[in-house]
């Protein structure tokens, strides 16, 4: 039989009782000279950023003041503004009309690739039409293209095109014509496959652009729909660069808190004056609340409204 320790004696218990207690005591004078630090760093931050310009993402580099970092431990609470800076400059943008020749002449050597699709060695490798999406047609579409009448849309993030074709039958419907460019990598994201089996993979590649053209094809949409295969920041850059902007921008690719900040940002600086900015999955909590928290900030700093629709994030621009 196991032997029960023998109780603590009412001295013993006293001594325990007093260092508890000590030991208590530094805690929270520890926790007090934190919370001490913290607040004065963000004091000495805070002052020393308000006669700073708001840190809009239109602001050249050059005039927004190098933060200054007093010491490592109030280091944490200053103001890091390098992570708002998308310092790229768009020029004029050209007119509705050239956004497509503007972006086949500049991708496609000036070649509709949709010519002589699909080729030979892949088109008994897709589907005649393989679509999914997400909330790809909720409400929130036909409510912004009615509302905003986009001559030219941008979506940002368009995996089998679901979303972007029902862009386009909404728009063909409503008598407009309205260009749909499309950025994806047409990567998806690693493992994606393994709820795609029926897509084929040649020597690695998973065929997604050619999929998602063939349901183009398939829907007779290749006249209002055009795409740009590469990263969403690279691409949202050149278009930025080439003038190329849009009165209606979607933006659904990575949901990851960098990923979508830098998406929501690049995307803003080709919003036209009074055009519209929305995305999906506004709770997703999968990913701790990336789109949510990024859309949030983007809103804040920029002094914008955020608005919701169905699952659908809007931002109307100043
Ligand atoms: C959720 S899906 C888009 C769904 C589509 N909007 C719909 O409703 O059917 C996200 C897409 O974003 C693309 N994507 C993610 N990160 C990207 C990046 N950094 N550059 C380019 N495309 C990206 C993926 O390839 C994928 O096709
Ligand atoms: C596409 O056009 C063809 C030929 O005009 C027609 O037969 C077909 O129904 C159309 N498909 C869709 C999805 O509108």
């Amino acid at each position: 039989m196991k032997q029960e320790p023998p109780p603590p004696s009412q001295h013993h218990r006293k001594r325990l009782m007093v260092s508890a207690l000590q030991k208590f005591g530094k805690t929270i004078a520890y926790f007090v000279l934190l919370l001490l630090t913290y607040y004065l760093g963000y004091l000495s931050a805070a002052s020393s950023t308000s006669n700073k310009p708001t840190l809009i993402s239109r602001i050249p580099v050059e005039t927004i003041p190098a933060p200054t970092f007093r010491s490592s431990t109030t280091s944490s609470a200053a103001p890091v503004v390098d992570h708002n800076i998308f310092s790229i400059q768009c020029i004029d943008p050209v007119i509705s009309e050239k956004v497509r020749q503007a972006v086949l002449d500049r991708v496609f050597h000036g070649k509709s690739p949709w010519q002589n699709f699909p080729p030979a060695h892949v088109s008994t490798l897709l589907r005649q039409n393989r679509i999914k999406g997400w909330g790809s047609t909720g409400a929130v579409f036909e409510n912004l293209i009615r509302r905003v009448r986009p001559e030219t849309i941008i979506e940002v993030g368009t995996f089998l095109g679901a979303s972007a074709l029902h862009m386009a039958k909404l728009t063909r419907q409503l008598g407009l014509k309205t260009q749909i460019l499309c950025v994806d990598d047409f990567r998806g994201w690693p493992g994606f496959l393994e709820k795609f089996r029926d897509m084929k993979m040649v020597n690695g590649d998973v065929l997604l652009m050619y999929q998602f053209m063939q349901n183009v094809v398939y829907a007779n949409a290749t006249e209002s729909i055009l795409f740009m295969p590469f990263s969403t920041a690279s691409a949202l850059d050149k278009l930025c660069e080439w003038g190329v902007s849009a009165e209606l921008i979607e933006v659904d690719a990575g949901h990851d808190f960098h990923s979508a900040w830098t998406d929501i940002n690049k995307a803003y600086k080709i919003l036209r004056p009074g055009g519209v900015i929305f995305g999906h999955d506004y709770f997703t909590s999968a990913d701790n609340k990336g789109v949510r928290r990024a859309v949030n900030m983007f809103a804040r700093l920029n002094n914008l409204r955020v608005q919701l629709d169905g699952q659908h994030w809007v931002i109307n621009s100043k």
